[in-house]
């Protein structure tokens, strides 16, 4: 029997338009198509590009760890593709930014030796970057799922953009179909804030427009009044720079970057 292959795309965030061309021919020339979207349209429309097609979404269930249903995820997958099956597989955004199954698969299918490969896709962050006018080049920015960053304590800069994913979740690895409700975890993640910036210090929940005719949601809060605000599945936190940062003498003069008067030659 000839060995399938796997090919991971993503499907953007506002539905349907932002499918790249390269991702809608995979989805049209795959035996099979198996997809995670975040949308009603998104899932129809991979079904009106090719007539098999099925959802992943069967294996999420109300309060089951988050990770089991990834792994069934994965098996599915395999399970395809090691019968000889060309798979594509479609996860909403980018398929390799926050997504645990796909690069779970692209591991095991290397693994069994079949063909896999991701292709890119427009993620939530790219949205951002689009609707808050935000250069990472300006400031630097740093990224970091909300529950990693609080749990391991992660070390960031407070002079650059800091952007939190999956805020609305932290601290629950299970699904909730329903929404979570998680108001002391975000108590705890204003406390470990609040060690590096003011408490008035503005942040935004952002949540990128899912359809073509709607705008973003981008709702600006201070930092300590962040637990009044509705935080979903879907909102990512944007945390402005606190101030400049200064560069530094002695790197700008080993670089040979630096001035007469001493000021930065850039
Ligand atoms: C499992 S991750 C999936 C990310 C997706 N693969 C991507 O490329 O954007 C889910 C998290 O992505 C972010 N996200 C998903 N959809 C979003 C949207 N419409 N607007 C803003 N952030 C979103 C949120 O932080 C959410 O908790």
């Amino acid at each position: 029997m000839s060995k399938g292959s796997v090919t991971i795309v993503g499907t953007g965030i506002k539905a349907v338009s932002q499918i790249t061309l390269e991702a809608a021919r995979y989805i049209e020339q795959a035996d099979l198509v198996l997809y995670l979207v975040a949308d009603p349209l998104s899932a129809e429309w991979i079904c009106q590009t090719n007539s098999n097609a099925a959802s992943l979404q069967k294996h999420y269930k109300e309060g089951r760890p988050r990770l089991a249903s990834y792994q069934a995820m994965v098996d599915e997958v395999m399970q395809a593709a090691t019968s000889g099956a060309k798979v594509c597989v479609a996860f909403y955004g980018h398929p390799g930014i926050f997504v645990y199954p796909s690069h779970e698969i692209i591991r095991r299918a290397k693994e069994d030796g079949i063909a896999a490969q991701m292709l890119a896709g427009i993620s939530a962050d790219a949205c951002l970057f689009a609707d808050l006018g935000l250069d990472p080049a300006r400031y630097g920015c740093a990224s970091f799922e909300a529950t990693d960053f609080l749990i391991h304590e992660r070390i960031f800069d407070s002079r650059s953009a800091l952007i939190l994913w999956q805020v609305g979740v932290i601290g629950d690895l299970t699904f909730k179909g329903g929404g979570y409700n998680n108001s002391t975890n975000i108590a705890a993640l204003i406390t470990r804030l609040k060690l590096h910036y003011p408490l008035d210090h503005p942040v935004i929940i952002y949540e990128a427009a899912q359809y073509p005719i709607c705008d973003p949601r981008i709702e600006h809060a201070q930092l300590d009044g962040l637990i009044s605000h509705k935080l979903t599945a879907i909102s990512t936190l944007y945390i402005r720079p606190t101030g400049r940062a200064v560069a530094s003498r002695t790197v700008l003069k080993q670089l040979g970057m630096e001035s007469r008067d001493g000021s930065p030659n850039i």
